[in-house]
């Protein structure tokens, strides 16, 4: 286990194996960054040789290791670029990239910019998330043997400051649900079926609660049978081909004294094969992290219980895996939702939003404020905002609390529109009452939000379509590592603590 202290002192003072300072792409060339003033003091004139020398320009992304010979108490200096504005994203993938390149130290300082609360926050996160690495199915041990120091040590002049404080250590509660929802969207299919998911969600609320002064958050799980007799048909027809069951967990966190209160719904198809409207191998070997909604809206949910956010918070996740058997729905099946309407199946590979109407009908019985659910949805989202930003669509006014979270959290989030044309799509089934997809290409991430409208009671609500930035395909940059990426965790907390903010406690 990595520890992590907040210290106040100078990086030229700190005993630590490594030092990590910030470079700006300045006007007059590279320039030390905010933090590490007194790195360059001790360097004095022979920096800028240095930085001419070792090429580094203090472009987003670049990295340089040093020995310093001397010139620090430290033997090793890790130079990262910031690019020209060292605001909290550029510090946030800043960390990140440090994380990556500190690989032989037991403690490491990082004296980037880190001022006010939220860079503490964006240094402490980025450091940690840039550090992620998922080895349960690497050989043991050597493999497995992580050299990330066991030190960390963030660096701030206002570290005694109680804001700074507070921000540190919400940085490592939210830190650490972003890790834990990736550990979550990395493992096999296999071996996270909907039972097995529900029994992980279960075991981490009960460590969750273990305890004396823990956090008090309530779970059910509802399986096969209680979900036949509530009649939740989308969960139960999307579940239907596979030999592991369905299931809907369902978590509430009430502190006392509440005044808003939040419902969460997230999107838990464990494995998305498309059912019998089968998907082509391409499309296929990721959609383990067709879960990633589901996780999400379950750390989170942790994170707010752990940070003690005076908001209530009702979490539905449905959790079923999308096969193809004999017994699997058809194209062509008509399922009763729960609540009674019902739905045309009419491509079997938009599976999300039938167990999404369950649970946000289940949500709206709860009578929230406001309902956020979190899909990794359609495609059509990744072809509109490619894999790094999420869809945002619903009630206007949470649509914007939701991207101003997003701002604050680092999350690239952007408005998409719900055209009134949808609903005639929607309601163009011939013989229910909602039809699930039309083979019209042409927005069919619009098209998803519209049916998920039918199913959200009137109440305001907002949709994250995250199946772009849920899962890296590619290779780590910044703070983000490649596979499960833990998107909209972040989010949601800081989403709930504008609504704990307006409730005046
Ligand atoms: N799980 C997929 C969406 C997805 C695509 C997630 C890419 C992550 C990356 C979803 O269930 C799906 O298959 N959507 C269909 C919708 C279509 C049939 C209307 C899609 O995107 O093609
Ligand atoms: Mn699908
Ligand atoms: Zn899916």
């Amino acid at each position: 286990m990595t520890s992590y202290t907040l210290r106040s002192a100078s990086p030229a003072k700190t005993r630590s194996e490594a030092v990590v300072v910030g470079v700006l792409q300045g006007a007059k060339g590279p320039e030390l960054a905010d933090g590490g003033e007194d790195v360059a003091a001790a360097y004095g004139r022979k920096l800028r040789p240095l930085l001419a020398t070792l090429g580094v320009k203090g472009k987003a992304g670049e990295v340089a290791k040093v020995p310093t010979a001397g010139a620090l108490p430290t033997p090793l200096l890790v130079l990262v670029g910031l690019g020209k504005t060292p605001d909290a994203g550029a510090v946030r993938r800043a960390a990140g990239v440090a994380a990556r390149a500190v690989t032989n130290a037991a403690s490491v300082a990082i004296a980037l910019p880190a001022g006010t609360p939220g860079l503490v926050r964006a240094v402490t996160e980025g450091y940690e998330l840039g550090g992620y690495t998922f080895t349960t199915y690497k050989k043991a041990p050597e493999s497995k043997a992580t050299d990330a120091p066991a030190d960390v040590i963030v660096l701030s002049a206002a570290a005694r400051k109680k804001e700074v404080v507070a921000a540190f250590e919400e940085a490592r509660v939210v830190a650490a649900a972003v890790a834990t929802t990736r550990d979550w969207v990395n493992t096999p299919p296999g071996d996270l079926t909907p039972p097995a998911f529900a029994d992980t969600v279960l075991a981490a609320t009960q460590e969750l609660t273990k305890g004396r002064g823990a956090p008090k958050v309530t779970i059910r799980v509802l399986d096969e049978a209680e979900l036949a007799d509530l009649g939740c048909g989308g969960i139960l027809g999307v579940g239907a081909g596979s030999s592991a069951p369905p299931r809907l967990v369902e978590l509430s966190y009430a502190p006392k004294g509440a005044e808003r209160h939040v419902a969460l719904v997230g999107k838990g198809i464990t494995f998305d094969s498309g059912g019998l409207t089968i998907k082509p191998a391409q499309s296929m070997h990721e959609m383990k992290s067709d879960m990633a909604g589901a996780a999400a809206v379950v750390q989170a949910t942790f994170a707010i219980a752990r940070l003690g956010l005076p908001v209530r918070v009702s979490t539905y996740v449905p959790m079923a895996e999308n096969m193809l058997s004999g017994s699997a729905v058809r194209p062509g099946d008509v399922l009763t939702m729960y609540g009674g309407t019902t739905v045309e199946v009419l491509n079997t590979d938009a599976e999300g939003r039938l167990i999404l109407a369950d649970a946000l009908v289940r949500a709206t019985e709860a009578q929230p404020d406001v309902i956020v659910d979190v899909a990794t949805l359609t495609g059509h989202m990744v072809v509109a905002l490619g894999d790094r930003v999420a869809g945002v669509m619903g009630s206007a006014d949470v649509v914007d609390d939701v991207l101003a979270a997003a701002a604050t959290a680092g999350e690239e989030m952007w408005p998409m529109p719900i055209p009134e044309a949808m609903r005639e799509r929607i309601t163009s089934s011939r013989i229910a009452d909602l039809s699930q997809h039309d083979w019209i290409r042409w927005g069919g991430g619009l098209y998803a939000a519209a049916f998920l409208r039918e199913f959200t009671g009137g109440l305001p609500w907002a949709h994250l379509d995250i199946a772009g930035p849920s899962f890296n395909s590619g290779g780590a940059w910044g703070h983000v590592t490649a596979g499960g990426t833990g998107v909209a965790v972040a989010t949601l907390v800081d989403y709930v603590r504008t609504l704990a903010g307006e409730s005046g406690s």
